[in-house]
């Protein structure tokens, strides 16, 4: 599972995803079912593709005043964002809610990162703009924010903080889904602890997450 970035796939003949013969990644792929998150595997895979690009931001001059993403205490529903994506190619759509503008962006090299798209300066549309920086850039035209492709982070112009993460995975059939949010600067374990706590307890003892033994009973801690 972007969490949203994905280990880039192993080349092959056929486009990303197929055909490529990796029987492990294949097998990976193949344990991500319908309602998202099953199996400590697929959790762990999620926080290491996050891990590197939540670094603590400032505190904006929005804060508390625009909507903000990953406010959900739960888990939201897996949502389908494309069918496939193709390298250099991103994808607009709606997470966790219907008013919340996301971008989903293949990278050139297979990784799939997904963000808000709502600038974190004064919430103007951020753009996926392949043609600039060394890999692509998100870009925001009101003010010329920019933002890391690869970690969301502010590198250049007004915005105060990186964009809020979106969590996504690639299934079997190379369709891209969202699955769960952060928080602009949360760390990854805090934002899926924050989300499993309830709605997937099992997941979040076996994270480590503070209070999920007293949501389980302390089964998963002693199964692990
Ligand atoms: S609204 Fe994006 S840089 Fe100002």
């Amino acid at each position: 599972m972007s969490v949203t970035e994905q280990p880039p796939p192993a080349p092959g003949p056929g486009p990303a995803g197929e055909g490529d013969g990796d029987a492990a990644a294949e097998h990976l792929r193949d344990r991500i079912s319908a309602d998202s998150l099953t199996t400590r595997r697929d959790y762990l895979r999620i926080v290491a593709t996050v891990s590197g690009g939540l670094a603590i931001g400032g505190v904006g001059v929005a804060a508390g005043i625009l909507h903000r993403h990953g406010d959900s205490e739960t888990m939201p529903e897996a949502k389908k964002v494309a069918d496939r994506l193709e390298p250099g190619r991103s994808v607009a759509f709606r997470f966790p809610g219907d008013e919340d503008r996301a971008l989903a962006v293949r990278l050139a090299d297979g990784s799939l990162v997904g963000y808000s798209a709502v600038c974190t300066h004064l919430a103007c549309a951020v753009l996926w703009r392949e043609d600039r920086g060394t890999e692509g850039e998100l870009y925001c035209p009101c003010h010329e924010g920019v933002f890391d492709a690869r970690t969301g982070e502010v590198t250049a112009g007004p915005p105060p903080r990186p964009l809020p993460r979106i969590f996504l995975t690639e299934r079997s059939d190379g369709s891209v889904w969202a699955l769960a949010t952060a928080r602009s600067g949360e760390p990854a374990k805090e934002a899926l602890c924050r989300q499993f706590i309830d709605s997937r307890p099992e997941m979040a003892a076996q994270l480590g997450c503070p209070g999920a033994d007293r949501v389980t009973g302390g089964s998963e801690k002693r199964r692990t």
